[in-house]
């Protein structure tokens, strides 16, 4: 079950919408080799971090931060007790135990976070679903570069229609999340994932038909070590994060599912593979069309995959089958994330303001939806309003992606690194001695100095 509901919350739109989008941001391979570097040595140590707190806290991620904090901020106190005469031990807090709980606000951070990206999540999971009805309509059939672009351009230019999908996917969102179908989902994600690694292997057979193929491999797999600098640096980290849905809390209250027998590194590690594996696949699927038909990745913006892959769905036979049945796919791929995202302010709600799942979900829901309002407006009639240089799909996306996951991230690693007990932490872990240390280098030195260096490096 965990495995499944973190595969869901893992593979969304971060892996074949925003990966690509990302590689060509920041030039190609120098991007995909740091990512790579970054889940292996940062994201999948923290991803351990987050699932041992969960699975040991057993609640939502407040009060598992908390309750974590106050187990390992006790001590034993052995003292003889003369009546009976014999030795009794019993469990004393520290007198500043209270310093401790301050840790429940990464908790916080965590579901503001949530909150944030799942705003913008569902305008993108919108133009998802309006792929849908316009590959199966076969509005793709044959279509040039100019033609996909022109569909991707109306669509955004249009405030109403972008509206009326962000509230369809929000309320698909909030149903599931208020009747607490969950379960039914998860086990979706059983044939979720194989039907959409299957249709990947396919796209990339294609791809390798195409005049761009090798200029599209080059481009992803030979890294220009010019191109490295921090900002490349901090937004491959923060992508590692996003992709893997670590640093907020949702693996936190989906750690809380995992069986006390399961090992927590082989599920995290599977989970890391999987994920990793559908966005290097979404790449080697995109950048081969983007060679072939002369784009210039360095511009392409969130509409990358929007506007390249009607190309090749419309000159490959059964085009729009295939297409539809794609856009599908990544609909329910987004939406087992999206529930994800919200998750960690329910389960709080419920379990700290006694509020009845329904409620929880339908208040965070339109607290949710008028954010993302921003967002689809950011496409069209703000577009110009800017702060640094970014609109407001700009700053939510820079914001949650390159600080607040990464710092919450960071914060994880430093409290089970220095915080919790260690023998609390071996128990739970049951790694052997040489993995245990391995894991315990990386989450006490490896990823909290590479984070903070690249923190101070790539934001300023
Ligand atoms: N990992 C999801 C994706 O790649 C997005 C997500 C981020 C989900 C953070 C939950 C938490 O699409």
């Amino acid at each position: 079950m965990f495995i499944f509901a973190a595969t869901g919350s893992a593979v969304g739109l971060g892996n074949i919408w925003k990966f690509p989008w990302m590689v060509s941001e920041s030039g190609g391979g120098a991007f995909v080799l740091i990512y790579i570097s970054s889940v292996i040595l940062i994201a999948l140590p923290i991803m351990i971090a987050e699932v041992f707190i969960g699975r040991h806290g057993k609640q939502n991620p407040v009060a598992s931060l908390q309750y974590l904090s106050k187990e390992s901020s006790s001590f034993d106190v052995t003292e003889i007790d003369g009546d009976l005469n014999r030795i009794k031990t019993k469990k004393q807090q520290y007198s500043n135990s209270d310093d401790y709980s301050n840790w429940q606000l990464v908790g916080w951070g965590g579901i503001i976070a949530g909150i944030f990206i799942l705003s913008f999540y569902s305008v993108i999971a919108g133009w998802t679903m309006s792929y849908i009805l316009k590959a199966g309509s076969g509005a793709f059939n044959l279509i040039d570069l100019e033609g996909s672009k022109m569909i991707f351009a109306n669509l955004v230019a249009d405030p109403i229609k972008l509206m009326g999908w962000h509230t369809v996917f929000m309320i698909l969102t909030c149903y599931i999340v208020a009747k607490g179908v969950k379960g039914g989902l998860e086990k979706a994600v059983k044939f979720l994932i194989p039907g959409l690694f299957l249709i990947l292997i396919a796209l990339a057979l294609y791809s390798t038909t195409l005049n761009g193929f090798g200029d599209g491999m080059r481009y992803m797999f030979v890294p220009e070590l010019s191109k490295i600098s921090p900002s490349v640096v901090l937004s491959a980290i923060g992508m590692a994060f996003f992709s893997l849905s670590i640093g907020m809390g949702s693996l936190m209250v989906y750690g809380s599912y995992l069986s006390n027998e399961s090992s927590i590194g082989e599920v995290t590690a599977t989970v890391a593979f999987a994920d990793t594996s559908v966005a290097i696949l979404a790449g080697l699927i995109i950048f081969p069309i983007v060679f072939t038909y002369n784009l210039d990745p360095s511009t392409a913006g969130p509409g990358l995959i929007f506007e390249t892959l009607p190309i090749a769905f419309g000159s490959m036979p059964g085009g729009s089958i295939i297409a539809t049945l794609f856009f599908i796919l990544l609909f329910f791929a987004a939406i087992t994330s999206s529930i994800s995202l919200i998750e960690p302010a329910i389960s709080f709600l419920i379990e700290r303001h006694s509020m009845s799942r329904a409620e929880a979900s339908i208040k965070m829901g339109l607290l949710t939806w008028f954010l993302g309002i921003g967002t689809l407006l950011s496409f069209n009639l703000i577009s110009d309003y800017k702060l640094l240089g970014m609109n407001f799909f700009g700053i939510l996306d820079g914001l949650t992606s390159k600080i607040m996951l990464p710092l919450g991230g960071l914060l994880m690693a430093i409290f089970t690194g220095y915080i919790v007990k260690k023998k609390i932490v071996m128990d739970e872990l049951r790694m052997g001695p040489i993995k245990f240390n391995f894991w315990l280098i990386l989450i006490k030195y490896v990823a909290p100095i590479a984070v903070t260096l690249i923190f101070v490096r790539g934001l300023l």
